[in-house]
This record gives C-alpha cells, sequence and structure tokens, in this order.
C-alpha cells in the first residue's frame, strides 16, 4: 500500500491546470446506458473511480475504450442489467446505474451500497422515487431489484437534497411516459451538466441548476458527446494547497461561477485572488485569518471541500467553527490533522479550530478521499517530514494531485512503506 511523503514548508509557485470532474464524469458515464451507438466524452479524469465505471459498464455488455482523457463507450452489445456487489463497495457512485437500466429496460439489479467512512449514506430517496415512477422495488440477497414495463412520470418531491439521486430519477425520467417533477432537487454543477448533456442527445429536461427539475419523456435518445466540466473541488484543493503554502500560483480551467462559496470563504480568510486570463491567481497570506463555516447543498459551501478548508484553519489566527451539515461522520480527518499540531475540538457537527502558528510533520492515516487531500495540504505546511498513508483513497478522486504539486515546486513522492525505496513514482 503506498504513502505520501511531503517536506513541508515550501511556497508554491507556478501554474497548474484543473482536471475534468470525477462527478460529473460518473453520471455521464452511466448515461450512456440510456442509448444504444457510440458515445464520446472527452475530459475524462484519469482515476479509479472511471475505471470502476469503465469496469462496471463493461460488466453490463458495454465496450469501454479510454485514453488520454477521451472515453468511448459502445452500448450496441449490452447485455445485462446488474451492479455486484464487489463494485458497489468500491465506488456508491455505481448506484448510478439504477435509473438508466430501469428507465431503459425496465429492470436493475444493483447491490446495496451500505455504510462508508463518512456515514451512513441511505438510497433511499432515489427507490422512493422509482417507486412513485411505477417501479416495483425489492431488497432481495443485499440486492436492490427495480423492476418496471415502463416507468411513468411522477411528481416526486426529495425528504433530502441528494446529488446521485436527482441525477438517477433525471436519468430514470428521459425515457418514461409522461412529465416528471422533482422538487428539492440538488442544483450541484454535475446535475447541470447531465441535464445539459442528456437534452443535447435530445431529452427535455428544464430547470436543472434549480430546486424544481420537468423531465418529459421521449421515445429516444442519440449518442452522448460531451467535454466533461473541470473539478471544482480540485480547484478548490489547489487554491488551498498555494493558500496553505503561502505560495502564489495561477489555478487554470476553473469556473470561478462553480466556486463562489469557497471564494468568498477563502476571500474572508485573507486569501488574495485575482481573476486571470484562463484561470485565478492566488496568494498565500502570511498567516490567514480564521473564519466560520457550514456545509451546505450547492450553492451553499461543499462538504466535499470541509475537509481541506480545516487545513488552513488549522493555522489560522483565531478560532474558528465548521459546521458538517451534509454527512454525519466527516471529521475523521481532524483527529489526524491533530497529529500534526493542530487543536480541534468536535462536538456532534461542529469542529471548533484553535488556530496555531505552526505544524509538526507526522505519519497520518487518510481515511476518505478529501481527508486524504486534507492531509496532504496540512503536511505541505507543516514542519518536516509527512507520511501519509492509505492513499488509494486520494486516486479514487484527485489525478495525479502529488505530481500536480510537484509541479508547482512541493517536495512530495510516492513511497511504499514495507520497503521505502526511495522512488517517486508515477501518479496513479
Ligand atoms: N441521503 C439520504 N437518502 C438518500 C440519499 C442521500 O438520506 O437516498 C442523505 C445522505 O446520507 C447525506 C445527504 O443526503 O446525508 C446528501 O447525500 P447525497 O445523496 O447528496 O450524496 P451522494 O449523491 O451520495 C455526492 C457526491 C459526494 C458529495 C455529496 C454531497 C458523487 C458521485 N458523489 O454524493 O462526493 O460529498 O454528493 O455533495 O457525486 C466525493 O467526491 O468525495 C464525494 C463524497
Amino acid at each position: 500500500m503506498q504513502q505520501l511523503i511531503l517536506e513541508g514548508g515550501v511556497a508554491l509557485r507556478g501554474r497548474v491546470a484543473v482536471s475534468g470532474a470525477k462527478n460529473a464524469a460518473l453520471p455521464l458515464m452511466m448515461a450512456t446506458l440510456l442509448a444504444e451507438g457510440d458515445h464520446q466524452l472527452d475530459n475524462v479524469p484519469d482515476l479509479a473511480d472511471v475505471s470502476t465505471s469503465a469496469r462496471l459498464l463493461e460488466s453490463l455488455g458495454a465496450a469501454v475504450q479510454y485514453r488520454r482523457g477521451r472515453l468511448e463507450v459502445s452500448t450496441h452489445g449490452l447485455c445485462r442489467c446488474e451492479a455486484p456487489y464487489d463494485l458497489v463497495r468500491t465506488m456508491r457512485a455505481s448506484v448510478l446505474c439504477l435509473g438508466p437500466l430501469v428507465g431503459r429496460f425496465g429492470l436493475a439489479r444493483v447491490a446495496l451500497p451500505g455504510g462508508c467512512a463518512i456515514g451512513a449514506r441511505p438510497i433511499d430517496q432515489h427507490l422512493k422515487g422509482l417507486e412513485r415512477m411505477g417501479a416495483r422495488v425489492e431488497l432481495r440477497h443485499g440486492y436492490v431489484e427495480a423492476s418496471a414495463r415502463q416507468l411513468r412520470g411522477a411528481e416526486i418531491d426529495f425528504d433530502v437534497v441528494t446529488v446521485t439521486g436527482t441525477e438517477n430519477l433525471i436519468m430514470a425520467a428521459v425515457l418514461a411516459r409522461g412529465t416528471t417533477v422533482l422538487r428539492r432537487a440538488a442544483r450541484e454543477p454535475e446535475v447541470v451538466q447531465l441535464a445539459e448533456v442528456l437534452n443535447a442527445s435530445g431529452a427535455r429536461i428544464e430547470g436543472a441548476g434549480g430546486e424544481e427539475i420537468r423531465v418529459e419523456g421521449v421515445a429516444g435518445l442519440a449518442p452522448l458527446r460531451c467535454r466533461v466540466i473541470p473539478d471544482r473541488i480540485e480547484a478548490g484543493t489547489l487554491l488551498l494547497a498555494a493558500a496553505i503554502t503561502r505560495g502564489e500560483v495561477i489555478v487554470e480551467g476553473l469556473v470561478p461561477g462553480h466556486l463562489v462559496a469557497v471564494l468568498d470563504k477563502l476571500r474572508e480568510a485573507g486569501v488574495s485572488l485575482e481573476p486571470v486570463e484562463g484561470g485565478m491567481r492566488v496568494r498565500g497570506p502570511e498567516r490567514p485569518r480564521a473564519v466560520d463555516l457550514e456545509t451546505q447543498p450547492h450553492p451553499g459551501f461543499p462538504t466535499d471541500m470541509q475537509a481541506q478548508f480545516m487545513a488552513l484553519l488549522c493555522l489560522a489566527d483565531g478560532t474558528s467553527s465548521l459546521c458538517e451539515h451534509i454527512f454525519e461522520n466527516r471529521y475523521m480527518h481532524a483527529l489526524e490533522l491533530e497529529r500534526l499540531g493542530a487543536r480541534i475540538r468536535i462536538e456532534g457537527s461542529r469542529a471548533i479550530v484553535s488556530g496555531v502558528p505552526r505544524l509538526s510533520g507526522a505519519p497520518v492515516m487518510a481515511t476518505d478521499l478529501r481527508a486524504s487531500a486534507s492531509l496532504v495540504l496540512a503536511g505541505l505546511a507543516a514542519e518536516g517530514c509527512t507520511a501519509v498513508q492509505r492513499i488509494y483513497h486520494l486516486d479514487r478522486g484527485y489525478q495525479g494531485l502529488d505530481q500536480k504539486l510537484r509541479g508547482l515546486g512541493a517536495c512530495i513522492r510516492r513511497a511504499s512503506p514495507a520497503c521505502d525505496d526511495q522512488r517517486t513514482v508515477r501518479a496513479a
């Protein structure tokens, strides 16, 4: 199992480009199940979760090719309707095949994902929506089995705002008979892109980006063509990497409109941000100011940036209060940050971070994707050596983060804990 070894204290400098968004690419990959033909997705990031989704599509009978950001999916040979446990347990987003499979073929068997490191994460809202659209949903032998001769349009009020739930039901509704209305829908840019790409292939979806989405069912779709939007969470992580090291970096390709809440909080913390041609120039302050923040569904502050922002606030002048409203167990990084000298108190969904002037390197353990990124950021700023273990989490969602940081001057390399041969290994 590989680890990342960082020598902290280098101010990052230079330019770095943002990759395509994981959480936009995954639903788009599953959306290819909705139409027979040859689909082409560009700017797809090279990530473990993308490979897992490709394996899932292949297990359903699709042919998938990936080369330098271009993913080609041929769905002529689809022949199965099952997402097996082995794939779903490594990547919860596999559940996104449920909507397209029931919508197009009237049948899906998808392993129930179960809990994960950041919370219980049920899929009851996905299932409730499918039932409202006329599907029969049963749980058997650990699998959700959903079937319907043809889904029909329905009015669906979500009880909680759910990103993949909204995406799943949009995909279920595009081929349904009649009109589906989704209320309290997720408004994330990834939901908007999914709707836009499906519309370009013949779907009739209105209102994506707002709280109410209307989907008029159509008889069929043409194959998908698209360029995946830049990853706003990777962009935010890179901005924070520059800020936490007091560096000066241009982050290329980010869409400021996707990151408004994060940019606002960075400015509040004293980070200088200046839009430049094709990107954003970021300059870290001598010491960040303390900031209070609460995670919320988009356009609020994203839960996927909470851990990374906490790393910055560990070094702030003053006490910050963070409140996590989306996932009940998303503070696993706090204990690890404390190993680096941070002072954090967790009180239920709130984390009180008392800023310290410096962190000191130590071995730490990554517990999930964004927690890993937070530990890498803290390691970049800490004095001495930090070893981040279990970085397979990081490779699920960041394309070559260590290479990108190295390109900005960071002292970071991969090593295997058992036989640390000092090699720098290419990012997965
Ligand atoms: N929820 C339910 N029932 C449901 C669905 C969700 O109670 O049927 C609850 C969840 O337990 C959670 C809240 O609703 O408390 C929001 O969960 P959501 O369904 O929005 O999360 P998700 O769709 O499973 C996506 C991202 C996550 C991101 C969340 C929140 C993808 C593939 N994943 O997950 O990304 O944290 O939205 O923004 O889009 C990551 O990239 O690291 C990551 C975890």
